[in-house]
């Protein structure tokens, strides 16, 4: 069978990546923290992932029974670039979690009715009733950066979405949904080898899109125009939390436990949920 991206990434890899990503991956151990502006420089170790991934999961789990019981409704976002860790982050959430109050929103290119609805009306299907936790792997976030980047989307509809996403986001925040929104960020080397793994892994090819493989020379155009998100959709009634993802272990546990931290779930066991790290998740500050 021939895959239809077959090859492209090594291709890239070998041919067209700056010097400095092409080194960095050559270089590494499995290990390896690539990005040298990460603040540690080995990924976790597995044991001590799992024992505190074991504490936040017996939380979820709370945190789920909590929301069945006092009809929290929940909205998560998970953004980033392609091979950020969105789905891995969302698995990791979902693990021990009842299914059915624990849905994923992954939705796909608008189809041409909905191109002529108003851009948020699709997601607002998906928005969860009561008890449930929805998350969304992608979300309206998709016109500040990757419909801009592809120009699927013109700067007048980019501008009216600039202008519309915080009132937007405000109602559903006043109606009492809580808004949790997640900028997973990943350095350029980490992005490429885990596309590399992506091309080589039979059970990872389907991962792999034209936009992924396209995506890869539009680096800058994708930074500048993620920067200018985080920017226009900071808002105090529903701020970005970014998390620094090159290592997905840790990404993993501190999104998990952000989430948790902020919401008043019965049982509470605080001393379970251990410390933010802030070197890994914060504001739009630490994006770079
Ligand atoms: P994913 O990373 O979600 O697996 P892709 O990398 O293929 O998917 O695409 C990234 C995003 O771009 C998706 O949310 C997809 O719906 C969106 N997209 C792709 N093509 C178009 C298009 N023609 N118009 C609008 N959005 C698009
Ligand atoms: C992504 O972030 O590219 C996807 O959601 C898949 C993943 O990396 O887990």
């Amino acid at each position: 069978m021939t895959l239809p991206f077959d090859g492209a990434i090594s291709s890239y890899f070998e041919h067209d990546a700056p010097k400095p990503v092409r080194e960095a991956i050559s270089r590494a151990d499995k290990d390896d923290i690539l990005d040298t502006g990460y603040p540690y420089s080995e990924e976790m170790k597995r044991k001590a992932y799992d024992k505190e991934m074991e504490r936040l999961q017996i939380e979820l789990v709370k945190m789920q029974a909590w929301a069945k019981e006092t009809g929290a409704r929940l909205a998560l976002v998970f953004e980033g670039r392609d091979a950020a860790g969105k789905g891995g982050t969302i698995k990791r959430f979902r693990m021990n979690l009842n299914p059915r109050g624990a849905r994923v929103v992954a939705l796909g290119t608008p189809s041409d009715r909905e191109q002529t609805q108003w851009y948020f009306q699709r997601y607002i299907d998906h928005l969860p009733a009561a008890g449930e936790i929805v998350f969304f792997d992608r979300s309206w976030y998709n016109r500040g950066v990757v419909e801009h980047v592809f120009g699927f989307c013109n700067n007048a509809q980019r501008e009216h979405f600039f202008t519309q996403v915080p009132a937007f986001e405000k109602m559903l925040v006043d109606e009492g949904i809580h808004v949790f929104k997640f900028w997973l960020n990943v350095g350029r080397a980490e992005q490429l080898r885990r596309f590399m793994k992506r091309e080589n892994d039979p059970l990872k090819q389907w991962k792999l899109s034209r936009i992924d493989v396209e995506g890869l020379a539009r680096w800058d155009a994708y930074s500048a125009a993620i920067q200018e998100t985080l920017t226009r959709s900071h808002t105090a009634t529903a701020p970005w939390t970014v998390v620094r993802s090159d290592d997905k272990k840790r990404a993993r546990l501190a999104a998990i436990r952000h989430v948790l931290t902020h919401l008043d779930y019965a049982r509470k066991d605080v001393k379970a949920l251990g410390a933010t790290d802030s070197r890994i998740l914060g504001g739009p500050e630490i994006w770079e």
